[in-house]
């Protein structure tokens, strides 16, 4: 029995294309292994969004390779994702012992090139644009938990974010049919599943023959799903209609993700944000309107190359403004052949580390507030974790996303398991809350 082994860093993105991965080498006779060392074949499905991506996947490799050393040469080792996409031939160049490079619209091409190493015909490479990469077959995607089930609704990016290195490992924006995934949710909510994660790099500027609000509304109109999320959204696509949406669909998830990066205009607008502090303001004013319980979170990059202490002092009172229930906050990393490459890295890094301090020091200050704000509401959780013998057994997460602990004593908490459950919330932490069952 041949077997396989995929490591996965990164997004959402690269969870699922593994997910693709790990199907389509059932699909040719191959079962998972748990054991690394064992594995005939070996995927590293990799990231480079951020810092030495290249650096780690090459000392990852150098691993890989003793793994295949030991095994007398009989591991077929893999690099896909982005740094795949984006190094090409060059793996090979710096690690010999890789048989396989391929780019993330190549997934088609894996069987082939599988079958085209075990002939010994040498290394394979694909990092070439399939077009039609996002229509891979659903049929064909072994999914890693029974409850809640990714779906790729659009591939690539158009934005070109100066700092950001996706639109060069993903491509140009591709949408799939929204009849083909109203029919894999549906499909999906038949066989049991309760959340569903719509994914793209830039999902809400989605349309096929529908736009985001629409397609969100039909998902999650299919009877059996109980939560849809969407991951990565951005700011200048969240409109009315996509928020009234969020509204008017009880099963659409209520935290919102309006990555702002920076709250200093110019700054944005270095980055090609399309949007002002003043117009992020408007959107955020827009969406506390219309959809006053939502929760906030953002994503922030510190020391943009040209950021002052003053621009910088605008992030920091953007925090205060927006009030977000959580962040993810980075120091800006110069990324090949994007934009902003061209104006060097000047913001030293002991500067980087101390506003990413001061950031992450407000924001701690903002979010405990706002947890301790949630003592008392009452809300739905659903169920996807269990731990019989834990303090509190059961774990779960709000419409809003929040996770939630459990506490109390049921006998069987396995029944719970992707059930969505009545909470009063009794306690609250940074990170997480603390419900009773009412
Ligand atoms: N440097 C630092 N952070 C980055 N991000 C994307 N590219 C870079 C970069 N070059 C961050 C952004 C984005 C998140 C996924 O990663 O904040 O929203
Ligand atoms: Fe990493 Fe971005 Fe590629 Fe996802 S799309 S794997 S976050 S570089």
């Amino acid at each position: 029995m041949k077997r396989f082994y995929i490591e996965t860093w990164g997004c959402q993105m690269n969870d699922h294309d593994s997910e693709k991965f790990a199907g389509t080498l059932k699909g040719m006779g191959y079962e998972p292994t748990a054991d690394p060392q064992d594995a005939d074949v070996y995927l590293l499905n990799t990231c480079t969004i951020r810092e030495k991506a290249e650096e780690k996947v090459f000392s990852r490799l150098g691993v890989l390779k003793s793994y295949k050393q030991a095994k007398n040469g009989e591991m077929i080792i893999g690099v896909a994702g982005c740094v795949a996409q984006q190094e090409g031939g060059s793996i090979f160049q710096r690690a010999p012992y890789v048989d396989l490079v391929m780019g993330t619209q190549a997934l088609q091409s894996l069987p082939q090139m599988i079958e085209n190493i075990a002939d010994k015909r040498g290394r394979q490479m694909d990092t070439s644009h399939h077009k039609d990469n996002h229509l891979f077959p659903v049929q064909t995607i072994e999914r890693r938990s029974t409850l809640k089930a990714l779906i790729t609704i659009m591939e690539g990016c158009d934005n070109y974010c100066t700092y950001c290195i996706v639109p060069f490992t993903r491509g140009r924006e591709r949408s799939r049919p929204a009849a083909d995934i109203v029919a894999e949710a549906q499909h999906l909510a038949e066989q049991g599943f309760k959340e569903i994660e719509l994914l793209g790099q830039n999902v809400n500027s989605y349309f096929a023959e529908t736009d985001f609000a629409g397609l969100l509304r039909r998902v999650g109109q299919v009877p059996g799903v109980e939560v849809v999320r969407y991951v990565s959204p951005h700011p200048k696509d969240f409109n009315r209609a996509v928020i009234e949406t969020i509204r008017d669909v009880p099963s659409i998830a209520t935290n919102i993700h309006l990555p702002a990066q920076a709250g200093n205009s110019w700054i944005l607008k270095r980055m090609g944000r399309e949007y002002t502090r003043e117009h992020y303001l408007e959107k955020v004013q827009m969406i506390r309107e219309i959809l006053p319980q939502a929760s906030l979170t953002s994503d922030f990059i510190v020391g943009f190359p040209g950021e002052t202490d003053e621009m910088f002092q605008e992030t920091l009172t953007l925090l205060e403004l927006v009030g977000y229930d959580r962040i993810f906050s980075f120091a800006y990393s110069p990324r090949p052949g994007t934009g902003a490459i061209k104006h060097g890295d000047p913001v030293p890094h002991e500067v980087k580390q101390t506003r990413l301090h001061h950031l992450q020091a407000l924001q701690a200050q903002i979010q405990e507030k706002r947890m301790q704000a949630r003592l008392g509401e009452e809300t739905w959780v659903l169920i996807d974790q269990v731990k019989p013998e834990d303090k509190f057994p059961l774990c779960g997460r709000t419409r809003d996303n929040a996770l939630v602990h459990l506490q109390g004593d049921w006998g069987q908490p396995e029944r719970f398991y992707g059930q969505k459950v009545a909470v009063r919330i009794v306690g609250a932490g940074m990170h997480s809350l603390r419900g009773e069952m009412i």
